[in-house]
């Protein structure tokens, strides 16, 4: 073997002290600081996001390495339109690349792609992009890899309460009846439940309209490392801060 087939290899397995019964199952991330990292080099702020699409496939490649069950990113906002026009045509022209291009990858890893958002809202070539790789993996048994696009937590919200409104007037659901479980049924992550862990860079104390029902009890690790810079190293620091914490549930300890 060689020296790099053996580095490969360390680096595929999960780090000796990290418990693999302990792992969060699902795993969610705001992946922040794009701009700063370019700006910090002197570079235009837009030059961020393709370095942001590298540090992406490789916690992919990771969480999927490690077995991690579920991934969920956010890739896009419903508040990110307000950025100037070129920067959104950059990030909706890089999610489409990242679809086509690591499509081969996701089905040799039978990785389960997911996009949620306000898909329809999304430029023509991308949602069909979209429509094509989600189609494909939809049969594949292994990771859960969420990319949410056009998202915002509250939109999420208002779309359960308008389906459940709807359901009332037809005369098919009683108010009494609608409980959490019912809400759950109607949320993007339905069949994967909430986050266990949320990663979010570059310091900020932000959930930022992601996943607002679901977070409820994530334990939130924060971490000053730009997003182009988040690799497995950080991955594992995240992780093992994560096996430290007393999840509670609201309870008190027995
Ligand atoms: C935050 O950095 C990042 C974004 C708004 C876009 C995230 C997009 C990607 C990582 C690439 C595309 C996604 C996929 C799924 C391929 P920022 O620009 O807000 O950074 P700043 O806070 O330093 O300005």
């Amino acid at each position: 073997m060689t020296a790099k087939q053996i580095i490969d290899n360390t680096l595929k397995t999960l780090p000796s002290d990290l418990d693999p019964q302990k792992l969060p199952r699902h795993v969610a991330v705001i992946m922040d600081g794009n701009g700063r990292w370019a700006q910090r080099r002197g570079l235009p702020r837009i030059m961020g996001h393709p370095r942001g699409v590298d540090a992406l496939r490789e916690l992919v490649r990771c969480c999927d390495d490690w077995g991690i069950q579920a991934l969920t990113v956010y890739a896009f906002s419903t508040e990110n339109w307000n950025r100037p026009q070129q920067e959104v045509n950059v990030i909706m022209t890089l999610i489409e690349q990242f679809l086509r291009w690591e499509l081969p990858e996701l089905m040799q890893r039978q990785i389960h792609l997911e996009l949620v958002g306000k898909l329809q809202e999304l430029p023509e070539s991308l949602k069909k992009q979209m429509h094509r790789s989600v189609g494909s993996t939809t049969e594949n048994q292994g990771m859960r890899f969420t990319v949410a696009t056009n998202y915002g937590g509250r939109q999420e919200i208002l779309q359960v309460c308008q389906a459940l409104a709807a359901e009332v007037k037809q005369g098919t659901l009683n108010p009494e009846d609608i409980d959490q479980a019912l809400f759950e049924r109607h949320l993007c992550t339905v069949g994967i439940g909430d986050p266990d862990l949320l990663i979010r860079t570059s310091g900020e104390m932000r959930i930022s309209n992601f996943l607002l029902w679901q977070l409820a009890y994530s334990e939130i690790y924060i971490t000053d490392t730009l997003w182009p810079d988040f690799d497995r190293a950080q991955m594992h620091r995240a992780l093992w801060e994560f096996q430290k914490r007393d999840r509670r549930f609201g309870k008190v300890k027995s």
